[in-house]
């Protein structure tokens, strides 16, 4: 394994965290490049299962250094409690390092998040509620406190001083709420900021060196190519750019690093959080694909909401992102469906459209143009082997490839990572 760039393809949650872990298993070095604890990850390894939100799954390989790159938000306290469930279960830590440039995010970017969506009414995103929007958004007016600046305590309080000020000033006078306490937050922060301390560095230039000595360097991505702020269905989409480019710019390496960009869907189409959804199943197959694969949300517990597999959104995914092959999850919650249905392109205002809109209200009016494939009724969770598989299972997966245009290399059955198909 060389670089390779794990990307989601869909809306996330496309079951990253298992292949991230299985190719973590073979990695020097894992990067998260964007995003921050609005990811959950999970990862069910050796019987235990984690849940993971900012560290790297290259945590559980003691072997593997753990890198959260410049271009991730972190939330320390979060931070801290993710650590702390890790080390209960006997996971090493001292192989994380955290980029001096990654943003922090602090209480008011929490309250922000909060009092926004509350703004919005009807209108409102559905994010995670962990102020990722909000500390994106300080990044980009550059008045955003960095991991720098958080571990040196005379910098900080004057920052956050500073920054708690003008926040308080929205707080009150626009939203009509209580202001916050600067000095309880530096309190209560500078406690976190001494242990983070020895953990934070430029982990720009291991990633260039772990790169350029040849070592096997794998980029995790958080959140999916639907939700990236720029190629996503805005707004309804996070604050990062979840795509392969995003990456580049978030670890701070230059394209030609990467030499592999597998993407990772599911055998449907899930998403939380509000926002245009052609495909999704308002009826007892969207239910009954909910109830069997479980689909409730990694952080915020919410029910997904279930559709069919979209060949648009995935060609899409495969352009944006330079995709080289595809691992396809969860294909066993398809089991004991009559007919599968795959939308192969969208008809909108009498024409037939075959790329994904720029435009969420002309999304809204697309319609899916089906093809119908024939299903399997067998339980395919034991299969090893593609030929294991029931001919109709064969034959979706060969049916999507063809839509897509890309490679299925990694079939998914099941939640552990054994039950993964290699072709
Ligand atoms: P991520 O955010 O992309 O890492 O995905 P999540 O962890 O939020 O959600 C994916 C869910 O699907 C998790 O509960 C995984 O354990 C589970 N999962 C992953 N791959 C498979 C699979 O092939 N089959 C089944 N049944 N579950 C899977
Ligand atoms: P993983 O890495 C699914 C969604 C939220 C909301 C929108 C904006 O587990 O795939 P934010 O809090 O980021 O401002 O919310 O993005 N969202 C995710 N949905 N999986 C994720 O991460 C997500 N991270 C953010 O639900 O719609
Ligand atoms: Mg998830």
């Amino acid at each position: 394994m060389a670089t390779v760039a794990l990307v989601g393809t869909q809306w996330g949650d496309e079951g990253k965290g298992k292949i991230i872990d299985i190719l973590a298993a073979k990695a020097d070095m894992v990067v998260r490049a964007q995003g921050g604890n609005n990811a959950g990850h999970t990862v069910v390894n050796g019987g235990k299962t984690y849940k993971l939100r900012l560290v790297p799954s290259g945590i559980l390989y003691e072997n593997c250094d753990c890198i959260i790159a410049g271009g991730v938000v972190v939330d320390p306290k979060a931070l801290l409690g993710e650590l702390k469930d890790l080390t209960d279960k006997g996971v090493k830590i001292d192989r994380l390092r955290i980029d001096e440039r990654a943003h922090v995010i602090l209480p008011y970017h929490l309250k922000l998040d909060a009092l926004s969506e509350k703004a919005r009414g009807k209108g409102d995103i559905g994010t995670t509620g962990r102020g990722i929007g909000p500390c994106y958004t300080d990044r980009a007016e550059r008045s955003g406190i960095r991991m720098y600046d958080f571990v040196h305590p005379e910098v900080f309080k004057a920052k956050l001083s500073e920054r708690v000020k003008v926040k308080n000033e929205i707080i009150v006078k626009v939203y009509g709420e209580e202001p916050l306490n600067a000095d309880e937050i530096f309190k209560e922060y500078s406690e976190y900021s001494a242990i983070l301390k020895k953990y934070v560095t430029d982990t720009s230039v291991l990633v260039y060196d772990a790169v350029k000595s040849g070592k096997s360097v794998l980029l995790e991505g958080a959140q999916g190519t639907l939700l990236d702020l720029g190629y996503g269905t805005y707004p309804y989409v996070t604050s990062s750019h979840p795509i392969s480019g995003g990456f580049c710019v978030g670890a701070g390496i230059g394209p030609t690093a990467i030499d592999e960009c597998i993407g990772v869907a599911k055998a449907y189409t899930t998403r939380v959080g509000k926002g245009p959804f052609p495909t999704e199943l308002d009826d007892e197959v969207g239910e009954r694909i909910r109830r069997v694969g479980a689909e409730f949300g990694t952080v915020t517990g919410r029910p997904r909401r279930c559709g069919w597999l979209d060949a648009v959104i995935l060609r899409l995914a495969v352009r944006l992102n330079g995709l080289t092959s595809l691992s396809l999850n969860k294909l066993d919650t398809l089991s004991g469906i009559d007919e599968l249905k795959v939308c192969v392109a969208y008809e909108c205002d009498g024409k037939r459209v075959e790329h994904f809109p720029a435009d969420i209200d002309e999304l809204a009016k697309c319609k899916p143009i089906y093809e119908s494939v024939k299903g399997w009724s067998e339980d395919i969770s034991g299969a090893k082997k593609f030929e294991d598989l029931p001919e109709n299972a064969q034959k979706y997966i060969k049916y999507v490839e063809k839509q897509i245009g890309c490679r299925i290399s990694i079939i998914g059955v099941g939640p552990d990572r054994t039950q993964s198909i290699y072709r």
